[in-house]
């Protein structure tokens, strides 16, 4: 059996979805990321080279997340059918995401808050869903990116992306900055996706 460690924040897998690991002769953590970021990497390269069609729909969602994960994990671009410490209730994972969506069209058609702030509204509403049974995270950021680039015409968010993948004090400020979102106060998050503070 493969153990994995788990940065804070990060979710768990369940018995079913380590099996669902394509790669057999995977037994490090590190490994592993190396994997998902190769595969990653594949996706950048065909979002780049892809034919433009809307992003803001279920199909595109769970497409990228297939393009960013599916040659690691068989249950890539599905939805989670189990309950996480973090998420709404598995049941209620599409009916959650069409009101996102619905949702965002409207903020964007209205321009009920500024380019920023919806595609941080975007990004925290998907990540408070919690769609997929790993990868929510770089997956969310990603497409937020996409939003912003494809959408709203603007750059993409920095993500402090130098340091955001370990674990350290800026991934924290990033999952506090979410916490608070959870509470409907987006200012930190706002802050926090602009930034980059070199470690
Ligand atoms: N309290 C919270 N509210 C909203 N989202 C949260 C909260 N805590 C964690 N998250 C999100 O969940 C993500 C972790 O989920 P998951 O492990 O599926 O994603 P990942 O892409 O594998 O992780 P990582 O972001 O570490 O690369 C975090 O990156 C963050 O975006
Ligand atoms: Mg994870």
């Amino acid at each position: 059996m493969v153990n994995f460690e788990y940065s804070s924040g990060a979710t768990p897998l369940d018995q079913d979805e380590i099996e669902g690991l394509k790669l057999g002769h995977i037994t490090t953590r590190d490994e592993l990321n190396r994997f998902e970021q190769d595969n990653i990497n594949d996706a950048l390269q065909w979002l780049g080279s892809r034919r433009k069609s809307d992003i803001l729909t279920e199909k595109f969602i769970r497409k990228l997340h297939q393009k960013m994960f599916g040659k690691v994990w068989r249950w890539a671009g599905e939805f989670r059918k189990s309950g996480k410490n973090i998420g709404v209730d598995w049941h209620k994972i599409q009916t959650e995401l069409h009101v996102l969506l619905g949702d965002v069209r409207y903020w964007i058609d209205n321009k009920t808050y500024s380019e920023d702030e919806i595609a941080a509204r975007f990004h925290h509403g998907l990540v408070w869903i919690h769609l997929f049974p790993n990868g929510n995270g770089r997956h969310a950021r990603l497409i937020t990116d996409v939003l912003l680039k494809e959408v709203l015409n603007k750059e993409s968010f920095t993500w402090n992306i130098s340091s955001i993948n370990f674990e350290n004090e800026v991934r924290d400020l990033y999952l506090k900055a979410l916490r608070q979102a959870d509470n409907l106060d987006y200012s930190a998050l706002l802050d926090f996706v602009r930034a980059d503070w070199k470690q």
